[in-house]
């Protein structure tokens, strides 16, 4: 009768949290929101549900970088007795590495950590249902994931440590760096890191990507404010929201932009904080960095790994790069 307790002590945690991140950043100027927040669980179906469309090949052309070069992955990877996704989703791209590297039936230490429970159930189950693997969740940010893993890590042994679909693109460059520095300090100088980096390519391929004909990365995007609207008290009006995608070809990044479509306020109860927004004024929901595949050398570099092996699929320009900490 005392677990039930535990549930609603860990979410008021989460919301004490995403009140405060609602009110710090939809203050500054521009507008801003964290993009971790997109994935409550409807985002993350509709996430799935973009994986799944024409126009968004990242997670295609990672599959078959990681159907075509699995065995070689762990070749040169060397034994492992533990796998690490940061982010798996639903479980499919590490499920795939462990098929096509013919490795599904050793029963593996996997670790999955991840932001969404329900991304977190998924990807066990795919990987339950496939395999004979041990799974650990640990549902939160994938800096307190680290803490977690390291805090266990002389259990876990040598470790492949995952961190694809391209997630370390809607890090900045400084944040990516510091990032990959506390991957590289958490998972040891024995473990290796396979790192899933979208590649820069033709601006209308780009903007295709991220603004997609049928409306799903629109609603994908909308549904931010949706969330707020029920867990924060808030009363936005969604449909006077524009979804924008922006190619930044200086930065090389693909921003989406919330853009109001009049001026308006916002009252969010739950954040006690009211926003006013001006006709045409956006709040920015991501940045999707994008790389080329010696930016992704010179990153990892400067976070400390070394790089062991790069694929490139040429088709849809996508990468997937092995690194291993610098002894
Ligand atoms: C999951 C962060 C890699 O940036 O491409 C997809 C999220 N946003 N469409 C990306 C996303 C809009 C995605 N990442």
């Amino acid at each position: 009768m005392s677990e039930p307790l535990a549930i609603p002590a860990a979410t008021a945690d989460v919301r004490a949290q995403f009140a405060a991140d609602v009110r710090y950043y939809l203050s500054l100027v521009p507008r801003q929101l964290p993009s971790k927040y997109l994935y409550d669980p409807l985002g993350s179906a509709l996430f799935e549900a973009i994986t799944r469309l024409p126009w968004y090949p990242l997670q295609r052309a990672e599959a078959r970088l990681l159907e075509a070069h699995a065995r070689a992955i762990f070749g040169a990877a060397g034994p492992v007795d533990t796998l690490v996704e940061l982010g798996p989703g639903s479980g499919e791209k590490l499920l795939t590495l462990m098929m096509a590297g013919g490795r599904a039936s050793v029963p593996f230490d996997v670790r999955l950590i991840d932001i969404s429970p329900v991304a977190l159930s998924r990807a066990t189950q795919t990987l339950q249902a496939h395999s004979p693997a041990s799974v650990t969740r640990y549902e939160g940010t994938y800096e307190a994931g680290l803490e977690r893993f390291a805090a266990e890590r002389d259990r876990a042994g040598r470790a492949l440590v995952m961190f694809l679909g391209s997630n370390l693109g809607n890090f900045d460059p400084p944040g990516a760096e510091a990032f990959l520095r506390s991957v590289n300090a958490a998972i040891g100088c024995s473990s290796v890191l396979l790192l899933g980096t979208d590649l820069v390519k033709p601006a209308r391929d780009l903007l295709l990507a991220y603004d997609d004909p049928l409306g799903v990365t629109a609603a994908f995007n909308r549904n931010l404010l949706v969330r707020i609207n029920r867990d924060l008290q808030a009363d936005f009006e969604v449909a006077a929201f524009a979804h924008r995608v922006v190619w930044n070809r200086d930065l090389l990044r693909i921003e989406m932009h919330l853009v109001s479509r009049r001026s308006q306020r916002v009252r969010i109860r739950g954040a006690q904080f009211e926003l006013a927004l001006q006709q045409g004024e956006s709040i920015w929901t991501e940045s999707s960095y994008k790389y080329q595949p010696e930016d992704v050398h010179t990153v990892l570099a400067r976070a400390g790994f070394r790089v062991l092996s790069q694929w490139i699929d040429e088709t849809d320009l996508f990468a997937l790069t092995l690194a291993q900490p610098e002894g």
